[in-house]
């Protein structure tokens, strides 16, 4: 699905305001925040703690998240190796259209796959894609189970899931590594932030 092209006779039509433009207005670049983990690993809590933490210093911030985007978006996907990719691909995209309008993405999607997470990465282009792999122990994901999932799919009635009967492939360079089993939320949100401002991104 996601390799085909339709589209043709098209012209790309570019903006007067350049990215720089952008960033000097709003006093940081526009960067995708990419939080990745198992399901209950804490990846969207992390993520709206970033949020509201950027927030909070005048930054442009929005989340994608994943139970929110497949309501809309992507409600005609689901869980198959194909659905995920395509799942990554437009939330790729999506992403990279708010860096365009000089907004920091946070997305909190599994993303199970390194070749859709890496795909992602492209999109965004070099220096604008920060991988943030929210590490969970799988018991622990499972003992916290917020959603009811685990047992259900241990239970046989939720099939591909994640962790259980379909993979979570670890990423090997994340530029941010945070263990939501051993280290607290407010640890975690200053991890990023320090990154961040370590790379540039934010003062
Ligand atoms: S992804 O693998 O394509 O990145 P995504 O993050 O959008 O997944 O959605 C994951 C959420 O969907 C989980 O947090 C869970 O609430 C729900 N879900 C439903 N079925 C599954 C499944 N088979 N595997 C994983 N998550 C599932």
């Amino acid at each position: 699905m996601s390799d085909q092209v339709k589209a043709t006779n098209i012209t790309w039509h570019h903006a007067d305001i350049t990215p720089e433009d952008r960033a000097k207005q709003n006093g940081h670049k526009a960067v995708t925040l990419w939080f990745t983990g198992l399901s209950g690993s804490g990846k969207s809590t992390l993520a709206h703690a970033v949020e509201n933490a950027l927030f909070e210093k005048g930054c442009r911030t929005y989340v994608l998240d994943g139970d929110n985007v497949r309501h809309g978006l992507n409600k005609n996907l689901g869980f198959s190796p194909e659905d995920r990719t395509e799942n990554i691909r437009r939330i790729g995209e999506v992403a990279k259209l708010f860096n365009e309008a000089g907004v920091l993405a946070l997305t909190a999607f599994i993303s199970p796959y390194r070749e859709d997470r890496d795909a992602a990465r492209a999109i965004a282009g070099e220096g604008t894609f920060f991988e943030i792999y929210v590490k969970c122990a799988l018991d622990v994901c499972e003992e916290r189970d917020p959603k009811g999932l685990y047992k259900k799919a241990r239970a046989g009635e939720i099939p591909e899931f994640t962790g259980i009967s379909a993979p979570y492939e670890e990423p090997n360079d994340a530029e941010i590594v945070v263990d939501t089993g051993e280290q607290s939320l407010d640890e975690s949100t200053i991890a990023v932030l320090d990154a961040l401002r370590a790379a540039g991104v934010i003062e």
